[in-house]
């Protein structure tokens, strides 16, 4: 049978086409996308696209035309698949994304712009690729992880549905919601410390533990722009910084530290 799409309460609807659904079993069914899909703020349906192949052996994959090696996924289950749960959302136009190392590389940016939608396909490619007319004709997005090749589009699917969620109102604590705003300006986050106070002779830097709230979100923005100049100073050039934070930057850069 086909999994069915409900017209519930849901916050967002995202349905995952994959020829290996007992892949998503375990992260789906755990932690903080287990906590949104409980509170009902995001409803996930995992269909396995096999079963919309029209031949007895349900095959969905073929040798490429041209010749050379490995399979393709042929488009006759992927489109029918992907009309078949527009329709049942009644969204012609939902967005039908296929994970593949081709697609513009994911971010905090992409997972903000992709929490804002209602309904979302998201498309596993398999094997040696998927037939072009998926990519021409039928997807509206393509999204990689990373400048790696997986075996499959599963595992980044699962990355992306885990940053997305976790975007969604009322699935994030307010304290780790807040977290994310150094990573949406363009920052790194601060470091984090917590008990013991010294642990092997190593201390935890004092200001944090002077009570005083002015000084440690100000070493906190400090160590933020000094961690982001160190590890990733690419993303500081697309950060929305504030003068304090520009002023701080500029001290660090002409090397009269931060003090
Ligand atoms: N499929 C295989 N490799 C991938 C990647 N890096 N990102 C997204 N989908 C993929």
């Amino acid at each position: 049978m086909r999994p069915g799409v409900d017209a519930g309460p849901f916050t967002m609807h995202i349905d995952v086409l994959t020829l290996f659904p007992g892949m998503f079993e375990g992260p789906f069914n755990q932690s903080m996308v287990k906590r949104a899909a409980d509170r009902d703020v995001v409803k996930i349906v995992v269909r396995d696209f096999r079963q919309y192949a029209h031949d007895r052996h349900h095959t969905v994959d073929d040798y490429p035309f041209g010749g050379g090696t490995g399979m393709v996924l042929k488009p006759d289950a992927i489109f029918e698949a992907v009309e078949d749960t527009r329709r049942e959302l009644g969204d012609q136009t939902c967005p039908a994304i296929l994970l593949t190392p081709q697609g513009r590389v994911f971010n905090h940016r992409i997972a903000q712009e992709l929490a804002q939608q209602k309904n979302l396909i998201l498309i596993c490619g398999h094997y040696e690729g998927v037939d072009e007319r998926v990519r021409e004709h039928l997807v509206t997005d393509e999204i990689s992880i990373g400048d790696f090749v997986l075996t499959g589009g599963e595992l980044a699917a699962m990355v992306v549905v885990d940053a997305v969620v976790r975007l969604l109102p009322n699935v994030l604590a307010s304290e780790e919601a807040a977290l994310d705003e150094s990573y949406a300006r363009g920052l790194l986050e601060y470091p984090q410390y917590t008990r013991p106070r010294v642990y092997r002779g190593w201390e935890v830097p004092e200001v944090l533990l002077s009570g005083n709230h002015q000084e440690i979100a100000r070493w906190r923005r400090e160590q933020a722009i000094i961690r982001t100049l160190q590890r990733r100073p690419d993303l500081l050039a697309g950060a929305a910084l504030s003068n304090e934070e520009q002023t701080i930057v500029e001290r660090i850069k002409s090397g009269r530290g931060f003090n």
